[in-house]
């Protein structure tokens, strides 16, 4: 007899209740590693969504009134939660989109230090005066109190590879500026998401300040993105999305990570074995899906073919497996995204790109891929693989590798590796993007580091300080006084 398998169901979370969608609809989510259901989440109704926003709008008002103490005791205890579900989290992140386990527990870890930090700088958050008699004499009477207010109802859509993290870090910043949330999380990573919320509920979350929706952003994006009562979208996912969302929201603030195509420029002079471990690393670590991984390698002539062997050989050490056993490549989310990275690597080799390493792939697994003689007529140079696949791309001088790094419709990050400090500082002068790593591995972190990306890689700036004052507003009170 065949044995049933029943999955587990989550509830959506509106105003302090969690239920089930009277759509009866569910979305299963199969776990990117294995054929494995991980379970399902709540496909909500726009009525359900509207009732998440209304009572998101309501709870706001009651949240703005806190001090700032009263809304860090909750993120306080909110980490604590979040410690106390550290196992049980991990493994859920590690099945439903399959990082390897120890990366899984890092990110809950850092999502704890996260929210700490954010509770610790909302309460040193101040405002200022400004002397109106600084401008002229006959405004010496004037003074302006500026004070950080809460926007309102922050829309909050994370996305599938930092499911815990890239939420919470929208979250928690939101709550501490006295805003209200409405969670929607990627499909993939709902669960995890729906987790994350079961610990903030357990901390003692007033009803209605984060509502928790889930379903296909298909159905239920556009009536969100578009809801009247909504007033910040905070986003992270893919540059098309951001794009449309960016449109669509018009006038709502939005602040949106998007993808990347960040590259390592290698000098001549550079210190070719901490940039082959930092390439490795960090163009291959949860098998590259991370908008700030490194993207393409700028190596200049000389030296290239001596980094190229260390890079192989560096790619010798990554563990290519399951997620169970902390792999650094693992499978892709889905199907999907295996058939674009292997349509890149076809493209770049009928093109004449060699393979100096990888190009193997079962199912979604696509073990690390190193691509030489990458030139610029071939996709891998530009489009952005989500993948563990890095091209070198050989340029003759430094202005070619700023060129070639400029000329890429993304600006998130990019690493410059050489001894020679002022140059570098004079590349990364020159380079469109958000920020510039030298002799380092593209990445976000330090998480109280501002963190942007200019072009197709996103609008506004994160980071916790960033994060806390992009989700506040400025108030201006000017007090006249008769005398002074
Ligand atoms: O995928 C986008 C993330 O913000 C990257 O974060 O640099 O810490 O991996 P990370």
């Amino acid at each position: 007899m065949n044995e049933v398998k029943t999955i587990k169901s989550y509830s959506f979370l509106v105003n302090g209740e969690w239920k089930n969608s009277s759509s009866e609809k569910k979305i299963e989510i199969e776990s990117p590693s294995s054929e494995d259901r991980v379970g399902e989440v709540q496909a909500m109704t726009e009525h359900e969504v509207n009732t998440a926003v209304t009572g998101a709008k309501e709870a706001q008002q009651h949240w703005a009134r806190k001090s700032f103490d009263e809304r860090a005791q909750l993120l306080y205890s909110w980490a604590e939660q979040l410690l106390q579900m550290k196992d049980e989290l991990a493994e859920t992140i590690m099945k439903e989109v399959g990082k390897g386990l120890a990366s899984a527990e890092k990110e809950v870890v850092r999502t704890a230090d996260f929210i700490k930090y954010t509770a610790e700088e909302g309460k040193r958050l101040h405002g200022e005066l400004i002397n109106g008699g600084s401008f002229n004499a006959g405004s010496a009477n004037k003074f302006a109190l500026v004070n950080r207010n809460p926007i309102g109802v922050v829309l909050a859509i994370s996305p599938f590879n930092y499911p815990v993290n890239l939420s919470a870090a929208k979250i928690a910043p939101a709550l501490i500026g006295g805003n209200a949330v409405v969670f929607k999380p990627a499909t993939q990573g709902a669960i995890s998401g729906t987790l994350m919320i079961k610990a903030l509920d357990k901390a003692g979350l007033p009803s209605g300040l984060v509502n928790l929706v889930t379903g296909k952003g298909s159905e239920i994006g556009d009536h969100l993105i578009t809801h009247p009562l909504i007033d910040l979208i905070n986003f992270t996912g893919g540059s098309n999305t951001g794009k449309s969302i960016s449109q669509k929201a018009s006038m709502i603030p939005v602040i949106l990570e998007l993808g990347g195509k960040d590259p390592a420029i290698v000098l001549n002079d550079a210190d070719l074995d901490k940039a082959a471990a930092d390439i490795v690393s960090g163009g291959f670590s949860y098998s590259g899906q991370r908008c700030t991984a490194i993207k393409r390698i700028l190596a200049q002539d000389k030296t290239a073919d001596a980094l190229v062997a260390k890079i192989a050989e560096k790619m010798e050490g990554l563990k290519v497996g399951a997620p169970e056993d902390s792999a650094d490549v693992t499978p892709l989310i889905n199907s999907k995204a295996a058939d674009y990275v292997t349509g890149l690597i076809e493209d770049a080799t009928e093109k004449g790109a060699t393979i100096v390493k990888g190009n193997k792939r079962s199912g979604n697994l696509i073990h690390p891929t190193l691509l030489d003689g990458v030139t610029k007529d071939m996709d891998i140079a530009w489009e952005e693989p989500f993948g563990p696949v890095i091209p070198v791309i050989r340029v003759k001088n430094v202005d070619e590798a700023i060129q070639i790094a400029n000329e890429s419709e993304y600006g998130l990050q990019a690493s410059i590796f050489t001894k020679n400090m002022e140059q570098a500082i004079q590349i990364g002068n020159e380079l469109e993007v958000g920020s510039v790593q030298i002799n380092g591995k593209t990445e976000r972190g330090p998480d109280h580091f501002p963190f942007l990306g200019v072009k197709s890689s996103g609008v506004g700036v994160q980071g916790i300080r960033r994060s806390i004052e992009s989700m506040t507003r400025e108030k201006v009170t000017v007090l006249n006084m008769t005398q002074v």
